[in-house]
């Protein structure tokens, strides 16, 4: 990994806070000690793009540049990861955050119809925040809850047995500003 350094960071949004009230999108410092301490690592793409994420709550579009320059990737290589694994967010999630999974056993326990019901009622799709901000769907496969599905992780906390009123209940109450 070459010498960490983040000088084509957008100098704009540097030090910035977003319009969320989430953390700023491009610490400058921060991103600079996440690749600093992964300088010299084998295959550090992952483990820095979750540090990132666990520092921002996001992976922002202005970490892109200086991640790919430190890794010695190209951007596109980044964005690449980025959007392939399901755990990074190109964006700030939003107050609440609800995984909902899509692995085998919960769609045959009808896990399908109650995320296409649960995205019509908040009008957003897969890895959306609600206009308000309050809550963010997300996908999740398999949760190790197999045997009590469908099943969910809201702000991390696991829910089993899922139906469709308690998952309307979930979203009112997640959705509350
Ligand atoms: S398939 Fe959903 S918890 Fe395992």
């Amino acid at each position: 990994m070459r010498g960490a350094h983040v000088a084509s960071m957008d100098q704009a949004t540097r030090g910035k806070a977003s319009n969320t009230g989430l953390p700023a999108p491009a610490d400058a410092a921060q991103l600079e000690a996440i690749l600093a301490a992964h300088a010299d690592s084998e295959g550090a793409l992952l483990p820095v793009l979750h540090a990132v994420q666990e520092t921002f709550g996001y992976v922002p579009a202005a970490a892109v540049a200086p991640i790919a320059e430190a890794l010695n990737l190209s951007k596109a290589e980044v964005t690449g990861v980025v959007s392939f694994y399901h755990d990074f967010r190109d964006a700030p999630a939003g107050r609440h955050v609800l995984k909902l999974c899509r692995a085998e056993a919960c769609q045959a326990m009808g896990g399908r119809g109650l995320a296409e019901r649960a995205l019509r009622r908040l009008g957003i799709g897969w890895g959306g925040t609600t206009a308000n901000g309050a809550l963010t769907v997300e996908a999740v496969y398999c949760l190790g809850l197999c045997a009590i599905a469908p099943a969910a992780l809201l702000d991390g906390e696991p829910v089993a047995r899922l139906d469709g009123p308690a998952l309307d209940v979930l979203c009112a109450r997640a959705e509350a500003p």
